[in-house]
């Protein structure tokens, strides 16, 4: 493809490793991106705890596996050609986005786990593109992956909020728990992102409503 080699990103080099996590290792190397590529490792490992956590099935744990290994490859696409990159692609940053550019990078492993490594799997394609803000509504593998990569957080000032989330009682709540952090945060953020906001409200209604009957019983 034309576009991948532009940005030189022409898909051959990468698809050497016998397997996924192998190609996608050969890729972040390729690319001088070996950071990103520990990140997604130490992701992977947070999905093992939640797959025990949330007794995933085999296949949901392969299909979040998969959603994992590529969530962060759209970190490669330099911030001065972000934009053009998205729109090659037919996606047009939104004013909130222009303002964070950097938030565009779930867009952009969306494109890549797609047009370069060849997945074809519209739920995972769709847990990578929604992984930093999550989305209303998300499918039980974007759930996963979101939360998988909050929980790999590594800096001290984030381990209170890696405990709370650890700790929840169950997925929706564990993700409410990272929404309202984020919604209670929005006037600081650059930009606070409409599929977060989404997410905050159903999230709101689903684990407030859940309470307020338990209470009540
Ligand atoms: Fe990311
Ligand atoms: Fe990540």
């Amino acid at each position: 493809m034309e576009l991948l080699e532009r940005y030189r990103l022409k898909p051959d080099p990468f698809l050497e490793g016998s397997d996924l996590q192998s190609k996608v290792e050969v890729f972040f190397n390729t690319l001088d991106k070996k950071d990103i590529y520990q990140h997604t490792i130490e992701v992977l490992e947070e999905l093992e705890l939640h797959k025990l956590r949330y007794s995933l099935d085999t296949t949901t744990y392969e299909r979040c596996k998969i959603g994992v290994l590529l969530h962060d490859v759209g970190r490669v696409i330099p911030a001065e050609t972000v934009f053009d990159f998205c729109e090659s692609f037919g996606y047009i940053a939104t004013n909130c986005e222009k303002n964070a550019p950097s938030i565009l990078h779930q867009i952009c492993s969306r494109f890549l786990a797609e047009f370069v490594f060849n997945i074809k799997d519209e739920a995972v394609l769709e847990a990578i593109e929604c992984h930093t803000t999550l989305k209303a509504e998300p499918s039980l593998i974007a759930k996963i992956v979101h939360l998988s990569d909050k929980t790999s957080w590594k800096e001290k000032e984030d381990q209170p909020l890696v405990k709370k989330l650890r700790e929840a009682t169950d997925l929706d709540e564990a993700l409410f728990i990272y929404q309202k952090h984020m919604y209670d945060q929005r006037h600081e953020m650059k930009c606070y992102h409409p599929w977060s906001y989404a997410a905050y409200l159903i999230l709101k209604e689903k684990v407030e409503g859940r309470q307020s009957v338990e209470e009540s019983e």
